[in-house]
Parts: structure tokens; sequence; C-alpha cells
């Protein structure tokens, strides 16, 4: 029996497109390997967001090809494959820098990954790539999604239109799409038949999901919220990624009125400066983005935020820079990612004057970084004592201890045996660090 191995970089739609890619390897008959080393097939799964996570793809592949002439003198074959955005942004490189590799397809085309592998059988040699936004939707030529888990990602939309001036994303995952509201609740029923307790809904902006439904009719992600809350045996959903100015009022009441809703938000904002905004492209301000996160607190005062953050975006000053302080202090995100600017070639903010020093691009990431991690870490430690529900995903550290989330997607640590994954447990917390908590079972 062959054996395949996949490595996932970048976002969660990257995970979840692992997943599916796995789900067609196992309907093909291959099994999961435990390391590239005993696996036949080995697919990179790469994300094109910053300079340093398109790099690691090709220092990886370097020490595939390595791996691959290894096996070849214990007389077994490889076949090293690439898909995700790095493929469709840069497939001219890939096939120059790593012309070994065997083939290469973008992120709406891995449907096409049985066809591209019984190619391959026949005429070993070129890259196959294939980096075409295919017409059709990817999702109805897939196998269902077998995954087991019990806390499931979910795709429900894909791609951008909002062409943020630094982002790849619309470049990489193409304009918009939303799945119909059936097929997306078909696959819902699936994963929590098979163990899913919650879902997290995907997409690049996800809030601006408009899938239709069976009469052909455009639904948001309210009402798709509404549908899935109804399923018996799921106990939790969320949903990621939000663009803030995309924050109807109705999908806002949803975390007053929806009960599975988990209480925690991410929306991202990027700067606090009004000015940096205008040349990110976004369409909102930083009044505006607080406005939006005082109405979801209305509508729910326990929701948490979570966040993103660019720093020495061109154009950055030190007030423009302060200004993210500020709103960092006013907002209190329980969460946040952070990074530098990272220029993107044939973003139009690659080509901005006042690109910022590297120095300073890093002394103001270590400023807001405090901040925000002083803020998590407060966060955290008030849990402390708490009972909270806890949903364990995954062996711990060491044996005999779980990871789980709480409903703010706070890891915790706790020393619990197996039978315990994939459940809800009330937990008391009893320790907190800036990235995790630790806590006990209560009662039997
Ligand atoms: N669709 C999501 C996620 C986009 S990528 C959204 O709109 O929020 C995740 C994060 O990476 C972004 O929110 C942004 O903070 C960061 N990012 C994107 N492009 C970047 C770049 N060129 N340099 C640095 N960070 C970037
Ligand atoms: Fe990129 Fe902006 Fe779209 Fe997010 S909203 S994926 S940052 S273009
Ligand atoms: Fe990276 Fe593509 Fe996701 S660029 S962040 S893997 S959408």
């Amino acid at each position: 029996m062959k054996k395949y191995y996949i490595k996932t970089f970048g976002c969660q739609m990257n995970v979840y497109d692992s997943q599916r890619i796995a789900s067609i390897l196992e309907h093909l008959g291959l099994k999961a390997a435990s390391s590239p080393r005993a696996a036949d097939l080995i697919i990179l799964n790469t994300c094109h967001i910053r300079e340093k996570a398109a790099e690691k793809v090709f220092s990886d592949l370097g020490r595939l090809e390595l791996l691959r002439q290894e096996r070849l003198e214990k007389g077994l074959s490889t076949i090293i494959g690439v898909v995700g955005c790095v493929v469709q942004a840069e497939d001219e490189q890939i096939a120059k820098r790593a012309p070994y590799v065997d083939f290469a397809l973008g992120p709406l085309a891995y449907h096409r990954l049985p066809e591209v592998l019984a190619k391959l059988g026949r005429t070993r040699g070129e890259t196959i790539i294939d980096t075409e936004f295919p017409v059709e939707s990817k999702f109805d030529f897939l196998p269902p999604n077998n995954t087991s888990s019990g806390c499931a990602f979910l795709a429900v939309q894909e791609g951008c239109n909002n062409f943020c001036t630094y982002c790849v994303v619309p470049y990489t995952r193409g304009i918009e799409t939303s799945r119909p509201v059936e097929d997306v609740l078909c696959e819902a029923r699936g994963l929590v038949a098979r163990g899913a307790v919650e879902l997290n809904l995907l997409g690049q902006n996800v809030n601006s999901y408009h899938g239709k439904d069976s009469s052909g009719k455009e639904r948001s992600l309210a009402y798709l919220l509404n549908k899935l809350n109804e399923i018996d045996g799921l106990k939790r959903l969320r949903y990621t990624t939000s663009y803030p100015a995309d924050m109807a009022d109705e999908l806002i009441a949803c975390h007053k009125n929806i009960s599975k809703l988990m209480p925690y938000l991410h929306l991202p904002v990027q700067s606090g400066s009004d000015k940096i905004l205008k040349a990110m492209n976004r369409r909102h301000t930083a009044g505006q983005y607080l406005e939006i996160i005082a109405k979801l607190r209305e509508a729910n005062p326990l929701l948490g935020f979570s966040s993103d953050f660019i720093v020495g975006f061109p154009g950055e000053t030190d007030a423009d820079f302060e200004a993210t302080l500020d709103l960092v202090k006013k907002v209190g995100f329980i969460q946040a990612f952070s990074f530098k600017y990272s220029r993107r070639p044939g973003t139009p903010a690659a080509l901005m004057p006042g690109q910022i020093e590297e120095k300073v691009k890093k002394q103001r990431l270590d400023i807001l970084q405090n901040l925000l991690f002083s803020g998590q870490l407060n966060f955290n430690k008030e849990t402390v004592g708490k009972i909270v529900p806890v949903l364990f995903e995954t062996g711990g550290r060491h044996a005999g201890q779980l990871t789980g989330r709480t409903p703010y997607m706070q890891n915790l640590h706790a020393e619990l045996g197996r039978e315990y994954l994939n459940k809800i447990v009330n937990v008391r917390v009893t320790g907190a660090t800036v990235n995790s908590l630790t806590g006990q079972k209560e009662g039997k």
C-alpha cells in the first residue's frame, strides 16, 4: 500500500485544504505515513503571505530532494508535489528552482490531483503545473470530507475582493466565491456524524458569505449560522476570518441569539491610523472599527476579541504607530497576531514610497507585542480559579496529558486520559501563562 505525507504551512484554510487532499488520497487507496521518510508521495501545502513563509518552501524542497535520492538508493521511488498559494504566485519559480518537483497545483485546482497522479504514472519528467482558476468549483469534484475530529474546519467561502494593498490573497485565492448553503449543511452534518462537536467556518472573508440556498436565493453568514445551530450533536460554532466593514447587523445579532456561537471573534484591524488604513485600502477607519466592537459588545458583553496587526507599512510614522497602540488599549484584545510588513511582489504597497527600515519595524513590533502579550496574560490570569468548559482536541506535551480549547480559544493543558479526547469537560483553571492555561477536571 502506497503512503502519503502532507506538510502544511499558512492559515487554517490550508489546514482544511490538506484535510480535503488527504481525503482524496485515501479515496485513491493511499494511507497516511508517519514521516516524509516513510512516504511514497510527499505534498507541501504552501503559504505566500509573507516572504519568510514563501522562502521556507524552497528550503524544504531542497531537503526533500535529498530524501528522494536516499530513498532511491534503497530502490524506493518518491513523488514530490507542491500545492497552495506559493504555486499560484510562483509557478515559474518552482519549475526553475526545483525542477525535480513532479507537480504543482494552485489552491483552487487540487481536485485535479487524481488526474495528475494518473498522468505522472504515464510520463515521468516535466513538472505538471496547474495554476488556472478553474471555472468549475473544486468542491463539486471532491470526495466527501472524511476528517474525524472533535473540532473541525469547514470552508464556506474562498477568495477575496478587498485587495488590501499589502496582500497576496486576492491573487492566490482569486475573487470571492461562496459555497451553496446545502453543500455546507451536508458537509457539516457529515463532520458531526464523524465526531465533530465544534465547527469553525472558514473563509478569507467569511462574513461576506453569500451562498445560494436550494431555491437560488443568496443567503448570508447569519442565515447559515442559524441553520447550523440546529444540528443535533454540534455544541460549538465559530467563524473566521471576518472583515470589519462587512460585519452586518444581522451577523452581530447572532452573537446574542445563537446559543452555540462561542464568545470569541477574530476581527483583524491591521492598524489604528486612518492614514495607514487608507493607504492599505481598508474600507474602515479606526473609529468605525471601535464602533463595530461596541455594537458587538452590546450584543454580547462577554465577547473577547482577537486581531491581526501589521507594523511598518510604507509611510507609517511614529504618530501612526502610536495610534495603533492607542486602539489596542481601547479594545483590550484577548489574543492577537502581529507582523512586520513584508513587501510582496505584485502588490501595490511593494512599490509605495516611504518603505520602513527593518530596524524600525522590529522596534515597533517589539513594543506592540509587549502591549498585546500583557493584555493576553492578564486575560488568561483572570481565568485562574474559574471553571471553564474545555474541548480536548489533542494529546498534550507528555503522556497522560490532553490539550484543548476554552470558549475563548485559550489553549489549556490538563492531566487527563485519552477517553476525554473530543469531549467538552468542565475544568478548574489552576495556572496561566501568556500562551496557555493549565487546569484540572472538576468532579469525578
Ligand atoms: N483574510 C484574512 C487573513 C489574511 S492573511 C484577513 O483579511 O484578515 C492574515 C494576516 O496576515 C493579515 O490579517 C495581515 O495582518 C497579515 N499580512 C497579510 N499580508 C501581509 C504582508 N504583506 N506583510 C505582513 N503581514 C501581512
Ligand atoms: Fe488580504 Fe485584505 Fe483580503 Fe484579508 S481582506 S485576505 S488582508 S486582501
Ligand atoms: Fe497563506 Fe494562502 Fe492562507 S497565502 S495565509 S495559505 S490564503
